[in-house]
């Protein structure tokens, strides 16, 4: 798959976005090892706190079908900006792939690509715990 395959699935996945109270919609699709693509959007609600990503929503659905290797995963944003996971979406990407390749994609399709080392350095990971 190209980079642009899958920049195209996190910005179709970008237009189911429930996001109506930052009006700032996200789609994301990461890529497993087997080649296959799951997809997320952000789910915003009225009790701010509780709102859900688009990375972490791709995740959890990969996760529940039953992947656990990703390649690479794709952020669009409707924004004149690159548009980077948050903290929290690092975190959680960085418990299935440490050093996974992000393609941060903006509205007129240019992106930059990261490896999330790179974003997360001194990651807290199950080392820590064992
Ligand atoms: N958001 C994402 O879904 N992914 C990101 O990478 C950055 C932020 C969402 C969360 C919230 O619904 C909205 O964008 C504004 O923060």
């Amino acid at each position: 798959m190209t980079d642009r395959q899958l920049i195209d699935y996190a910005k179709e996945a970008s237009v189911n976005a429930y996001a109506p109270y930052s009006r700032f919609s996200v789609g994301a699709a990461i890529e497993c090892s087997d080649g296959s693509v799951y997809t997320g959007c952000n789910v915003e609600n009225a009790a701010l706190g509780c709102t859900i990503c688009a990375e972490r929503g791709a995740v959890c659905k990969a996760i529940s079908a039953g992947h656990r290797n990703f390649r690479r995963i794709a952020v669009y944003a409707d924004s004149r900006d690159y548009c980077v996971p948050c903290g929290t979406c690092r975190q959680v990407l960085s418990e299935f792939a440490p050093d996974i390749e992000i393609l941060c994609v903006r509205s007129d399709g240019r992106y930059v690509s990261y490896r999330l080392s790179e974003l997360l350095p001194l990651t807290f990971n199950s080392d820590f715990l064992n």
